[in-house]
């Protein structure tokens, strides 16, 4: 048996380097997939024919095929058709966005749903206008709801972001990876890799605990 873990001592800053990298494409990709995710439950809820079968064939298409498979489509198969070049960093974006909105859309209308239906027609019969009443009443409650189900997407797309490993994207994984072959010393920078992945999910999880606290006290 050979575990040699003092020989990565050397490679470990370039290893934490892609914390920086995981983390920029995580929160870009939750940002832009809760956006998208919103529009899409809102679409789901409409009760216009057209809306809710586009948003319910895209959350099936997207959930329904790998995240893997997505990401490698966007980065080498969209330019193949389109003529045009992407590059990783953006290509992972997108995949992780697009495929997160499906997830994070059935969050959200799950978190609409269980509102009260006398708000909605409190609402109504004030006379608030539904956007005003999405964006004022429903959304913000629905919001305090799903937070647990929110971060549970988070620490999934943190994790599952390794997977750009396999577009080149310099992140942790692949950095940990590279360590490995050019040491031909694997399971020391692999672990590594592993105890950074395990620290970052539960600063996370600390982080939606400390929210959740803070909304609670607010009710
Ligand atoms: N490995 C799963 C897949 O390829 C992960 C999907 C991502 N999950 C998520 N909640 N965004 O389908």
């Amino acid at each position: 048996m050979d575990i040699n873990f003092s020989s990565i001592v050397p490679s470990i800053p370039f290893i934490l380097q892609g914390i920086w990298v995981t983390l920029q494409i995580v929160f870009l990709s939750l940002i832009i997939g809760f956006a998208w995710g919103i529009i899409l439950a809102l679409f789901k809820i409409s009760r216009i024919k057209p809306l809710m079968w586009l948003a319910d064939a895209y959350t099936s298409i997207f959930r329904g095929t790998p995240l893997v498979l997505q990401l490698l489509i966007i980065y080498f198969g969209l330019p193949q058709i389109l003529g045009i070049t992407i590059d990783p960093y953006p290509a992972a974006v997108a995949a992780f966005s697009l495929n997160s909105a499906a997830y994070i859309s059935e969050i959200i209308r799950a978190g609409i749903n269980a509102i009260d239906k006398g708000q909605t027609e409190a609402s109504m019969a004030l006379g608030v206008p539904y956007s005003k009443m999405m964006k004022d009443i429903i959304l913000p409650q629905a919001f305090k709801n799903i937070l647990p189900a929110l971060m549970n997407e988070f620490i999934t797309l943190t994790k599952e972001s390794a997977i750009v490993t396999v577009i080149g994207v310099q992140d942790i994984m692949r950095r940990a990876y590279q360590v490995g072959a050019d040491t031909y010393n694997y399971f020391a920078p692999l672990i590594f890799a592993g105890l950074i992945y395990y620290v970052l999910v539960m600063v996370l999880t600390l982080l939606g605990k400390g929210i959740e606290g803070r909304m609670k006290r607010s009710d």
